[in-house]
């Protein structure tokens, strides 16, 4: 299954498929399972992901044109240059082909079940549990910043906060990518049932330019997932 399947049920259009009823039930079950069985524990801040990531990881296989994406984006950053993955997951396919390429990456997911798959997988690599509207990597800079299937899984006002957070901490010339539908529309989630949402192409270009960045380039999949990429001016 790849990016498209996984992340985008979308309730519009008809152009992707909703998810067999019974599956989004379970899936809502599931959440609500998790979350009174954590009633007593801090709230779940991965958007319904640690109930699911099990799951998660074991269908998230990723797909050669993703892949090239990201790695071309790569190119543009600084041989061996730092990368922040906000809301890596357990680090594959993406990071893993960032850490590959000699970029010294350091990552950041609110799921514990994601940040522990990613510790096993990558033992030396820096990497945070914590929400990334609250990420303390946010005080440090980077040469560049992705966040692969995040953005549109926050509410609105995160989205924009996440976004510029991330174009905050870029050095001069640093790259920003992240994933997130052109068109405004909302979704079910099909592993955790919960409501994701694209603030749409006309509005991550004002949040980028009103971030200090300029929009460089976009694109699409073959599983139709869209990207932006974004640059930061020369200091
Ligand atoms: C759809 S997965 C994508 C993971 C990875 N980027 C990939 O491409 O495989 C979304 C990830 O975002 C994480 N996540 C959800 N909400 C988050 C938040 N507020 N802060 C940080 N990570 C979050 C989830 O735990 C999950 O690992």
């Amino acid at each position: 299954m790849v990016l498209a399947d996984l992340f985008k049920i979308c309730a519009y259009g008809g152009r992707w498929r909703r998810p067999n009823s019974h599956i989004l039930s379970a899936a809502r079950r599931n959440a609500r399972k998790f979350q009174r069985g954590r009633s007593s524990l801090p709230e779940d801040t991965s958007n319904g992901y640690e109930a699911v990531a099990e799951e998660f990881l074991r269908r998230r296989l990723g797909s050669p044109s993703e892949l090239a994406i990201v790695r071309e984006w790569a190119t543009s950053l600084p041989r061996g240059g730092s990368v922040l993955d906000v809301g890596a997951g357990s680090g594959e396919p993406l990071a893993a082909a960032l850490i590959a390429e000699g970029f010294d990456v350091s990552a950041v997911d609110a799921s514990p079940a994601m940040v522990a798959a990613f510790q096993r997988r990558f033992p030396g690599v820096e990497v945070a549990c914590e929400p990334a509207e609250r990420s303390r990597f946010f005080d440090r800079t980077f040469d560049g910043a992705l966040a692969i299937g995040l953005v549109f899984l926050l509410p609105a006002e995160s989205q924009r906060e996440v976004i510029r957070r991330m174009a905050a901490a870029l050095k001069p010339e640093g790259g920003l990518l992240f994933s997130a539908p052109r068109q405004v529309c909302a979704w079910d989630d099909l592993l955790t049932g919960q409501t994701s949402s694209s603030l749409g192409a006309d509005e991550y270009r004002r949040i980028i330019a009103g971030s200090g960045l300029h929009l460089v380039g976009q694109h699409v999949d073959a599983g139709e997932n869209h990207y932006y990429e974004a640059c930061k001016p020369p200091g």
